[in-house]
């Protein structure tokens, strides 16, 4: 953040997980020399604090009750389904994909949500298989799909209808989901809603639930939530609902000067505002990157330093848009740091780019960093335990890295680094 008047300052340690110590000015996390780390375990990779994972849950947990779900589309493998699972919390799917991974991971079909708006045939059959606590029903389509499978001899699947509310949440178009031009949900307008419910109600085929909204991502303001939930709570009373889930999108703070709202604080406005409303349905959550954002740094090897008189530093990394597509998917800032030097000032201003072939492979558009950096330092990024791994790809033919859970001084592998020859695996020649 060049001109911000904090940007040369050290790292804010509130963007840093839970467990954060400054030993000998380095950096641990969950008692694990983040340095050791990235040496034993090579670079790329993301580091996670499976303490600060297991607070987050639980306070999720505490605040909304039996049924918030952990939106699993954040980030996803089957060591953080568990400890989602083990911490009382249900969990969101949005695929056949996400499904599988959580019931590998042991986690009961009766804990899971399923979601998405182009659910096909045989993900459904799979969902109402496993016995899903809930399936979120986005389409007439997919009425006549589940239709079809309990007509063909499959269980009355529990549903929520999920309704498009047509509200602003003020946040990167592609993370808005409620407003009214929207692919998901049955918008209010037209009666369309309505109908929606009312065949849920009426249909042999299924046992209607209640609704659901989800009104974007990343939201700082919670106020949001409450304008939501306001102008819904009659609509809610009147559609019979006993549930009434309020999707995700809590935003956390990512870069220096930002401030984000507790779980805890999401919970009280959301709960506030639904009994101001008179909404008599339990109220549900689905958060996803205020859960795991936080929770994790990504340690990186600095491999070139270039300056570019009159211009700017170019700093590469071993990384990239293959592991962090959102600065160049929505434009999202982040910050970066040594851990070898926490508090150190950070006058240097470089660009941080990854290894691919692009020139947009940007990681940190303006990155602070300490004067004396140099090629060979191991370098973080905080803040990237959400829609970083899950939205990754292998782009060049960059191995996505592996995912290390520390907590106890116990540093465990739970992704392996995807290897040259794991590439080949469905290449048949
Ligand atoms: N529930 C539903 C139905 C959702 O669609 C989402 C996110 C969530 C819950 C969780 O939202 P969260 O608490 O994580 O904001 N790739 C984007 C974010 C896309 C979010 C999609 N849906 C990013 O990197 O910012």
């Amino acid at each position: 953040m060049t001109g911000d008047p904090m940007s040369g300052d050290p790292i804010a340690r509130k963007l840093l997980p839970d467990t954060a110590e400054v030993v000998d000015g380095r950096l641990r996390i969950g008692g694990c020399d983040v340095i050791d780390i990235a040496k034993r375990f090579g670079t790329p990779v993301f580091i996670y604090d499976e303490e600060h994972l297991r607070t987050r849950c639980r306070e999720a947990v505490a605040a909304f009750g039996e049924g918030v779900a952990y939106a699993s589309k954040a980030f996803l493998s089957k060591a953080m389904a568990r400890i989602a699972f083990e911490e009382g919390m249900y969990i969101d799917v949005a695929t056949g994909g996400e499904l599988h991974i959580a019931l590998a991971a042991g986690v009961p079909g009766a804990r899971l949500v399923f979601h998405g708006n182009n659910k096909s045939i045989d993900e459904l059959a799979m969902a109402i298989d496993s016995s899903v606590g809930r399936i979120v029903i986005d389409s007439f389509d997919e009425f006549d799909r589940i239709e079809s499978l309990v007509a063909g001899g499959r269980p009355r699947p529990n549903v929520l209808v999920r309704v498009n509310p047509g509200i602003d949440a003020h946040t990167h178009e592609y993370l808005q989901t409620g407003v009214p031009d929207s692919k998901f949900g049955f918008p209010l307008t037209e009666g369309i809603a309505i109908e929606a419910i009312e065949r849920a109600k009426a249909s042999e085929a299924l046992r209607f639930r209640g609704l659901h909204i989800h009104i974007g991502s990343q939201v700082f303001n919670v106020s949001n939530f409450g304008r939501a939930i306001e102008a819904l709570a009659p609509f809610v009373n009147s559609s019979g609902a006993e549930e009434f889930s309020i999707g995700g999108g809590l935003g956390v703070a990512y870069v220096q000067g930002e401030d984000a709202d507790s779980i805890t604080e999401w919970a009280d406005a959301v709960l506030g505002a639904a009994r101001e409303g008179g909404v008599t349905a339990r109220i549900l959550a689905e958060p996803g990157r205020s859960i795991v954002a936080q929770a994790a740094v990504t340690a990186y090897t600095v491999g070139t330093i270039k300056e570019l008189p009159g211009v700017r530093t170019y700093l590469s990394v071993d990384g990239g848009i293959s592991e962090n597509p959102r600065p160049v998917l929505y434009g999202s800032g982040y910050e970066a740091f040594l851990p070898r030097a926490v508090d150190a000032k950070r006058p240097m201003e470089a660009r941080i780019v990854g290894k691919h072939c692009e020139a947009g492979d940007i990681i940190v558009r303006s990155a602070n960093l300490p004067g004396d950096t140099v090629v060979g330092d191991i370098l973080c990024t905080p803040v990237t335990g959400a829609y970083g791994h899950s939205m990754g790809s292998n782009y060049n033919k960059v191995g996505r890295p592996p995912i290390v859970f520390v907590r106890d001084g116990e540093a465990r592998l739970v992704v392996e680094r995807e290897t040259y020859d794991d590439m080949l695996l469905r290449d048949l020649g």
